[in-house]
C-alpha cells in the first residue's frame, strides 16, 4: 500500500475481535516508531507494549469507559450532537448512547497490543527544559502515526486512548501499575487489533481552503483545480 492510501484508509477502529496478530507484524508497526524524528534526535520517548496482561487490558477498558462517562455523561443530547456533526443524522442517537455509557471505549480489552508512549522534558544534559507539549508528545504523536500507517497498511485497526494520560489522577495510577518512573508523562495509548469490520468512509475533514491560509492568516488557500474560477 502507498503511504497517500494509508494516510487515506487509516481509520480510528474501536471494536476489535480479539483475535491475535502474529508478533512478527506487531514488530513491524513498533519499528515503525523508531523512525519518528526527534529533536536533536534526542529520541526522548519510551514505549511500554502489553501483550499479554490480560488484567491489565480490562482495566485499561474500565478507566476509559469511566473516563468517557464523566466526560460525554453530563452533556445532554442536544448539545453534544453538534460535536458529533460528521456523523450522518440517523446514527448520532445510538453512537451518542454508547458515548455517554463509554462502552465505545472499552475497547482496549479486544486489542491484542496495547502501546503507551511516554516522553521526558529533561533529557540529556540539556540546561534547557523541553517541554512535553512542544517536544515528547510531538514526537510520540510522529511515532503514534508512523505505527497506524504501518498498521492500516498491514490490514490491521489501530485505535487511540488519550483517556488514561488526560486526568492527572489516571496517569498517576496508570504509572502506578507500570512501575514508571516520575520523571516520564504519559502521552497517549495506541490499541491495535483486527478490526471487527471495516471502517472505509472516513468522517469528513475541513476542505483546503478552510483549514490552510495562503502567505497571511485568513487568506484562504485555494486549490489549483479551483484557480481562476469565477463563483
Ligand atoms: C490526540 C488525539 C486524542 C484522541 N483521543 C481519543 C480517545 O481518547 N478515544 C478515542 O476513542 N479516540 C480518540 N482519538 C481519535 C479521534 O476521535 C479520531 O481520530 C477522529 O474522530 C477522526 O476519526 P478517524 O481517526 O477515524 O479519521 C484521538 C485522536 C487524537 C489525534
Amino acid at each position: 500500500m502507498d503511504v497517500f492510501t494509508a494516510i487515506r484508509r487509516r481509520r480510528s477502529i474501536r471494536e476489535f475481535t480479539g483475535e491475535e496478530i502474529p508478533p512478527e507484524d506487531i514488530e513491524k508497526i513498533l519499528d515503525a516508531a523508531r523512525y519518528a524524528p526527534s529533536p536533536e534526535n534526542m529520541q526522548m520517548v519510551r514505549y511500554i507494549v502489553i501483550r499479554e496482561d490480560k488484567d491489565f487490558k480490562r482495566f485499561m477498558a474500565d478507566l476509559c469507559q469511566e473516563a468517557a462517562q464523566e466526560l460525554f455523561g453530563m452533556y445532554p443530547y442536544e448539545l453534544a450532537q453538534g460535536r458529533l456533526w460528521y456523523i450522518p443524522e440517523e446514527k448520532r442517537p445510538s453512537i451518542f448512547k454508547r458515548m455517554r455509557d463509554g462502552t465505545l471505549f472499552r475497547y482496549p480489552e479486544k486489542a491484542d497490543t496495547i502501546v503507551i508512549g511516554f516522553s521526558s522534558e529533561v533529557f540529556q544534559d540539556s540546561p534547557l527544559i523541553y517541554p512535553h507539549e512542544l517536544f515528547g508528545s510531538v514526537v510520540i504523536g510522529m511515532a503514534f502515526q508512523n505505527m497506524w500507517l504501518a498498521a492500516t497498511a498491514l490490514g490491521y485497526g489501530v485505535g487511540y486512548q488519550a483517556f488514561p494520560a488526560m486526568d492527572p489522577r489516571r496517569a498517576e495510577v496508570v504509572c502506578e501499575a507500570l512501575g514508571v518512573p516520575r520523571s516520564w508523562k504519559p502521552i497517549g495509548a495506541l490499541h491495535i487489533g483486527v478490526p471487527k469490520r471495516p471502517r472505509m468512509a472516513g468522517p469528513s475533514r475541513f476542505p483546503m481552503e478552510g483549514m490552510f491560509y495562503a502567505e497571511r492568516w485568513g487568506n484562504p488557500y485555494i486549490r489549483l483545480a479551483f484557480r481562476g474560477r469565477r463563483w
